[in-house]
């Protein structure tokens, strides 16, 4: 059976700041998606956030890019702007980029990651969560499941994964994409995905079988709004078990916090703490940036779930060490390497200050 999975999210409103969503917005959500299941449009459907996040998982039989389902999750997030209006939440509205819905979400705002597939006989799914970072924060975690075997020792000992997957990789800047073939292509490929505010992992395959493994959002949002209006704060889909890999080997990037593009005002470098969902409430220094893993069995597009995988004692090491590497990133103030190279960074007044003191400039003698 052909299933979707579409994962949609938009950030409508903070509740208290950037740093939560408000109960009464979720549950405007949740109406609008048991409506829909009501009338046949969803198989099902499972309402969560990430932080300021709004986070709709859907499944359905109407495949990627489907009008329907993208013009439901728009309107389930104007619906949810009314009440973050009402309840005079921070920034209400504030991912919802356009006035009117044009037939497909991409391009308006939210983020989204679908995915059809052929549902296995026990179709296992993480699904990936992150606030207050960019779309390029799933390159090294994605590598790492997918083509490092000190990370994924299925890819040395399963004869189903020895082959390798392909990586989908988006010039998030030129609007370009080229694939890899790993792991013969490992060193070209980190050539680019190492850049990560640049090139990001859209997708993955299994080579053996061209099963797609896993899909990302790659929307970088201040690029469509030509200007500052939050970062991306990406999902990411992967499958695991039997020709992927196992739970624990999707799991295990994140037992090692890395340094992620966000964090206050989309505009400093800082650890990417795996966390549950009652604690993606990012607070110190509006961060540090939050990832959550939410895990689901399907059983014909029914949504078998979720289980909070990081709500587990085997990432308090992780969290820990993450909230070191946090103060010795606060540490440097608004010194680089915390705050981000000047043309990463989403706030900046280097125009205004360089345009008064424009006839302050001398020229360096030799
Ligand atoms: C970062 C983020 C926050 C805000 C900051 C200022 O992604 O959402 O750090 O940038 O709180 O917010 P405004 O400009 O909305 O007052
Ligand atoms: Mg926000
Ligand atoms: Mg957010």
């Amino acid at each position: 059976m052909k299933i979707t999975l579409s994962v949609i999210k938009a950030d409508i409103g903070g509740w208290v700041g950037h740093s939560d969503s408000h109960p009464e917005v979720l549950s405007k959500a949740e109406e609008m998606m048991a409506r829909a299941k009501q009338n046949e449009i969803l198989i099902d459907y499972y309402v969560t956030k990430c932080g300021d996040d709004a986070q709709l998982i859907m499944t359905h039989t109407m495949g990627e890019e489907n009008r329907v389902i993208h013009e439901l999750a728009w309107d389930t997030f104007i619906a949810c702007t009314d009440v973050a209006k009402k309840l005079r939440l921070h920034g209400a509205g504030q991912d919802l980029l356009t006035d009117a819905f044009s037939g497909n979400i991409k391009g308006m705002g939210p983020g989204v990651a679908e995915m059809e597939i052929e549902e296995r006989a026990a179709e296992t799914i993480i699904i990936y969560m992150a606030d207050k970072t960019s779309s390029g924060a799933w390159n090294f975690p994605l590598y790492k499941m997918f083509a490092d075997p000190f990370n994924t020792v299925g890819l040395v000992i399963a004869g189903n994964m020895h082959t390798g997957f392909a990586f989908e990789v988006h010039d998030v800047k030129e609007h370009k994409k080229v694939a890899f073939n790993c792991p013969e292509e490992i060193y070209d490929l980190l050539v680019f995905i190492g850049a990560s505010s640049r090139f990001a992992v859209k997708a993955v395959y299994h080579r053996d079988s061209g099963d797609i493994a896993a899909v990302s959002s790659t929307q970088k949002l201040c690029m469509m709004a030509g200007r500052y209006v939050g970062k991306d704060d990406p999902v990411c889909v992967v499958r695991a078990q039997g020709h992927f890999p196992a739970v624990g080997e999707v799991l295990e990037p994140f037992a090692h916090p890395i340094y992620v593009e966000g964090w206050m005002r989309g505009s400093h470098y800082g650890p990417l703490i795996p966390v549950s969902v009652a604690e993606s409430t990012p607070t110190r220094f509006d961060g540090p940036p939050r990832v959550i893993a939410l895990g689901f069995q399907l059983a014909n597009g029914k949504l078998i779930g979720p289980r909070d995988m990081f709500d587990d004692i085997s990432f308090e090491n992780a969290r820990a060490e993450a909230n070191m590497m946090a103060d010795t990133m606060r540490n440097h103030g608004p010194f680089e390497p915390h705050r981000l190279p000047l043309d990463e960074m989403e706030y900046t007044t280097m125009p205004q200050v360089l345009n008064k003191l424009q006839n302050r400039f001398q020229a360096l003698e030799d």
